[in-house]
């Protein structure tokens, strides 16, 4: 409950910030409900990864940064085009599904989310 009120807190505060070449409210949305954003019969990241700090471990075991948007897009990129073993299967309904804009705008919300996920994520992540 408290991790939906700051995630919400968050999302507004996204709104805030003037359309820049990344958007990370629309990725909060994209990742929370792909399907409904994209309009296609794709999961929703949020069904697999409603825990960002593990996502964002995750990240970083595969080499990525997860502070750094760049990092965390290719990292993603990576896994969608197959190229990253492991998560290859899950991610494979995502080739073709999302534009380079979708992709800037996810990194930049995994990236920021953070703030509304932090230590109990990182901690259970770590166990
Ligand atoms: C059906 C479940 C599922 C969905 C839906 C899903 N993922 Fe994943 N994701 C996984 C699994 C499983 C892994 C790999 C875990 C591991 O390697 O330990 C993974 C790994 C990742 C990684 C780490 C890189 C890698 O290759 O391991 C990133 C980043 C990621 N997912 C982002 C996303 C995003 C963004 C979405 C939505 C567009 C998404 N995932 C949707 C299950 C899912």
């Amino acid at each position: 409950m408290r991790t939906a009120v700051a995630a919400l807190a968050a999302g507004a505060l996204f709104a805030a910030v003037p359309a820049a070449a990344q958007d990370p409210a629309r990725g909060q949305t994209l990742f929370t409900n792909t399907r409904g954003a994209i309009g296609k019969p794709v999961g929703n990241c949020v069904a697999c990864h409603a825990n960002i700090g593990a996502l964002r471990e995750m990240i970083r075991n595969r080499g990525g940064k997860p502070d750094d948007a760049v990092s965390v897009r290719r990292v993603l990129q990576r896994a969608i085009d197959g190229a990253q073993p492991g998560a290859a299967g899950v991610k494979a309904q995502y080739r073709g599904v999302f534009k380079a804009k979708d992709l800037d705008d996810l990194a930049a919300y995994i990236v920021r989310a953070k703030l509304s996920s932090a230590p109990r994520h990182e901690a259970l992540a770590q166990r």
